[in-house]
Parts: structure tokens; C-alpha cells; sequence
């Protein structure tokens, strides 16, 4: 198994790309669902969970290429055609690696009058339920069995509008709606739908596909059902937790970095936090500079919340951050349980961390030391990445396939701004 070298102390200087976000191209890839035209994503990164979502994908009988852009730094293009959907079945096999393959069942529903989908598996935070979703397919009409470890969903008139209010903020049930409604007979109206970017970017792609959707953006979004669905290419938007954690990094290591191919609006709230906090921020026309010179962080509060608040998947990093920062500092996790499980490794690299229940007090030391740690998901693993660029001597990070499934080429990119970070296969 890979595992990633750190040594830390060097201060970072040059330019990173930010790739094309996860988060967005994931239900993107589940729209192609939606049409039997082609759906061609641009900028797209290449990742773990993009691979696992192509081949979920490729099991229901769409076609799906990938070709790498020109240079490392340009995103990939995904062609993606559903001409000919083979099979409503999302298997367990494939479901369970990963949480976001339960968004194909609202276009396969939408499209197709059934779908039969693994209840998913994933990142170990937390209970996770899909109950939202279910509710929402379930308000449009569709009846919902679940049987052997299957969601089956039938709908074989077809999905109607209908007015669907969240009692939470759910990203993925926001988008898996979205997509089931863009099909259904007349108006579908969400409440308390989730605001965050990359719904912006799946109504975007689905109203050039010829979706009627009003409020994006908002949350109260109006989808007018169409009878079908035409093709589209789309550029995915920029990753906001890429971008996020670049910055932390050059604010934990120090130095001088621009962060091109991104924008700031992305990140709203975390910039003014890591500005209190000692860090400059600077709008560029390509991107975000980052600067912070030798003086050590100062401790700040955060608790995490639906956008636009500060995301759950900045988290880590952020307590990765105040592991090192002059002063105390209370994190607060609202979005999932179990999302402390970083807080064991930091403290094998000499973090000062208490946990009781959603709060974690962090009290800053001078110096993280470097230690052999474990990943254990996706967001907690680059948090001892950033911890280990800080730290004195070598950290070596295990089990990197976490890090694979959302970071891509993270050492590549580290590495290039002077960062003494490589991976070992092994
Ligand atoms: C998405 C992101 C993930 C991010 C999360 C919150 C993708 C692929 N993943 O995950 O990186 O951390 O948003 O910003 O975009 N919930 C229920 N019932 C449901 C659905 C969700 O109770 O049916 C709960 C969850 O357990 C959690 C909260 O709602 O406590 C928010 O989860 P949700 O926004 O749905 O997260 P995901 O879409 O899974």
C-alpha cells in the first residue's frame, strides 16, 4: 500500500492548479442518466471516485471516455453517453465504495420508472442515512421497497411535481431531487434545499440540457418538469475544499502562493477567517494569492454549517491549522457525527486536542512533531498532511487510497511549490 513522506519546515513559494471539484463532477456524471444525448464534462479532475463512478455508470450501459488534458494542469474531458440504459441496477459491489453512486437512482427513476441501488457505503463518518432522498423520490410519485440491502424504486407512469420541503439541509438528496424532478410532470418546488456551489453547477449543466429550474442558488429552487432531456457540454466548476485546503497549507507552512484556476467567492467564509487568523488573502485574475510570513497562527472558532457556512470538509484542516496556532481554539462539528476520527493521529504527532461530543478544544503548541499516522477518511487524511508539512521531521502518512479518492496528484502539487512530500509505493 502508498504511503506519503513528509519532512517538514519548508516554506512554500510558487503556484498550485486547482482542479475541477469532486463534489460537482460526481452528480454531473449521474445527470448523463437524464438523456440519451451525449454529456460532455470539461475540466473534470481524475480521481478514485471518479473512476468508481464512470464504472457504476458503465455497468447500467453508458458509454464513458476519459482523455487527460494537454498539460498535468488542465482538466480532463469526460464524454458520457446513456443512449442506451442496460440495466436499473446499481450493485452493491460498486455502491459500497463510495456514498455519491446513490445519486444515480433519481435520474434512473426519472428517466427509466425504476431503479433498484445498494444502500451506499463510503467514508466512515457517521450514520449517513439516505432517508431524505427516499422521501423526496417517494413525494414524486415513485413507491420505495428496500429489500436485501436494495433500495427499489418504481415509478412506471412516471415521476410528478410536487412541493418537497427538507426538514435538513441535504446536498446529495437536494441533487438527486433536483435530477428526478427535471423529468417529472409539471412544477416541483424545494425548500430548504442546500445552497452549496456545485448544486449551482448541476442546475447549470441541467438547464443546458434543457431543464426549466428557477432559484438556484437559493433555498427555494422551482423545477418545471420537461418531457425529455438533449445533450450539453459543461466545465465543472473549480474545487472549493482544494482550494480551501491549499490556503491552509501555505497557512500552516508559511510562505507565498498563488492558487490559480480557482475563484474566492468559493471559499467566502473561510477567507476572513484566515485572514484573523494572520493569513493574507489576495483576488488575482487567475485565482487567489496566498501569503503568510514566519509568525505563528492565532487561534480562532468555527463551527461547521451548510454553505455558506464554514464547510465539514475543511474541517480537519482547519484543526490541523490551530494544532499550531498561538492560543485556544473550539471547533464545532454540526454536519456529521464521528468527524473527530483525525484528532488521534494529530495527537500522536503532538496536538494538544480534547473532544467531548460536537466540540473539539484545540490548545496550539509551538511545534507538531513528525510520527508515523493513519488515514481514515478522505478530509482526515489531508489534515495530517497539512499537519506534517508543519511539523518537525518526517511524518509518514498511511493508507493514502483515502487521500486518492479526492485529492489529485496532492504531493505533485505540494511538491512543485517546495514542499518535501513523496510517495512510496510499496
Ligand atoms: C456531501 C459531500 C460531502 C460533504 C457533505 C456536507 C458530495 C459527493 N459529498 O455529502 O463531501 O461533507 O455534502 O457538506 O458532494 N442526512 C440525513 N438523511 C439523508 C441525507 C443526509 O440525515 O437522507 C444527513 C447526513 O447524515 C448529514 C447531513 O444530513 O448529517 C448532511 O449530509 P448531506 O448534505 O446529505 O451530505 P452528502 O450529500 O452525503
Amino acid at each position: 500500500m502508498d504511503r506519503i513522506h513528509i519532512k517538514g519546515g519548508a516554506r512554500l513559494k510558487g503556484e498550485i492548479a486547482i482542479s475541477g471539484a469532486k463534489n460537482a463532477a460526481l452528480p454531473l456524471m449521474a445527470a448523463s442518466l437524464l438523456s440519451d444525448k451525449p454529456l460532455a464534462l470539461t475540466n473534470m479532475p481524475w480521481l478514485a471516485d471518479i473512476a468508481f463512478m464512470a464504472d457504476i455508470l458503465r455497468s447500467l450501459g453508458v458509454e464513458a471516455s476519459y482523455a487527460r488534458g494537454p498539460r498535468l494542469s488542465d482538466g480532463g474531458r469526460l464524454e458520457l453517453s446513456a443512449a442506451n440504459i442496460a440495466s436499473t441496477t446499481a450493485d452493491y459491489d460498486i455502491v459500497r465504495k463510495m456514498r455519491a453512486s446513490f445519486l444515480v437512482l433519481g435520474p434512473l427513476v426519472a428517466r427509466m420508472g425504476h431503479a433498484k441501488v445498494s444502500l451506499p457505503g463510503g467514508c466512515a463518518i457517521g450514520a449517513r442515512p439516505v432517508d431524505l432522498h427516499l422521501k423526496a423520490i417517494e413525494a414524486l410519485g415513485a413507491a420505495v421497497e428496500l429489500a436485501e440491502g436494495y433500495v427499489v424504486v418504481t415509478a412506471p407512469d412516471g415521476l410528478r411535481g410536487a412541493r418537497i420541503e427538507f426538514p435538513i439541509v441535504s446536498v446529495g438528496a437536494t441533487e438527486n431531487t433536483l435530477m428526478a424532478a427535471a423529468l417529472a410532470d409539471g412544477e416541483t418546488v424545494l425548500i430548504n434545499a442546500a445552497r452549496e456551489p456545485e448544486i449551482d453547477d448541476l442546475g447549470h449543466c441541467l438547464i443546458a440540457m434543457g431543464a426549466k429550474i428557477s432559484g438556484l442558488g437559493t433555498s427555494r429552487i422551482v423545477v418545471e418538469g420537461v418531457k425529455s432531456l438533449g445533450g450539453a457540454e459543461h466545465s465543472v466548476l473549480p474545487d472549493r475544499i482544494e482550494t480551501g485546503t491549499y490556503a491552509m497549507a501555505v497557512a500552516i507552512a508559511g510562505g507565498e502562493v498563488e492558487l490559480v484556476n480557482t475563484r474566492g467567492s468559493l471559499i467566502g467564509t473561510v477567507i476572513p477567517l484566515l485572514e484573523s487568523i494572520g493569513t493574507e488573502i489576495t483576488e488575482t485574475n487567475r485565482g487567489l494569492a496566498i501569503h503568510r510570513n514566519g509568525v505563528r497562527p492565532v487561534a480562532a472558532d468555527i463551527s461547521t454549517s451548510p454553505f455558506p457556512g464554514f464547510p465539514t470538509d475543511l474541517q480537519a484542516q482547519f484543526m490541523a491549522l490551530m494544532a499550531t496556532a498561538d492560543g485556544v481554539s473550539h471547533i464545532k462539528e454540526t454536519i456529521f457525527e464521528n468527524r473527530f476520527m483525525h484528532v488521534p493521529e494529530l495527537a500522536r504527532m503532538g496536538a494538544d486536542i480534547k473532544v467531548e461530543g460536537d466540540m473539539a478544544t484545540v490548545t496550539g503548541v509551538d511545534r507538531l512533531k513528525g510520527a508515523p499516522v493513519m488515514a481514515t477518511d478522505l478530509r482526515a487524511s489531508v489534515s495530517l498532511v497539512l499537519a506534517g508539512l508543519a511539523a518537525e521531521g518526517e511524518t509518514v502518512v498511511n493508507r493514502v487510497y483515502h487521500l486518492d479518492r479526492g485529492f489529485e496528484r496532492l504531493e505533485e502539487k505540494l511538491s512543485g511549490v517546495g514542499a518535501e512530500i513523496e510517495r512510496q509505493s510499496a
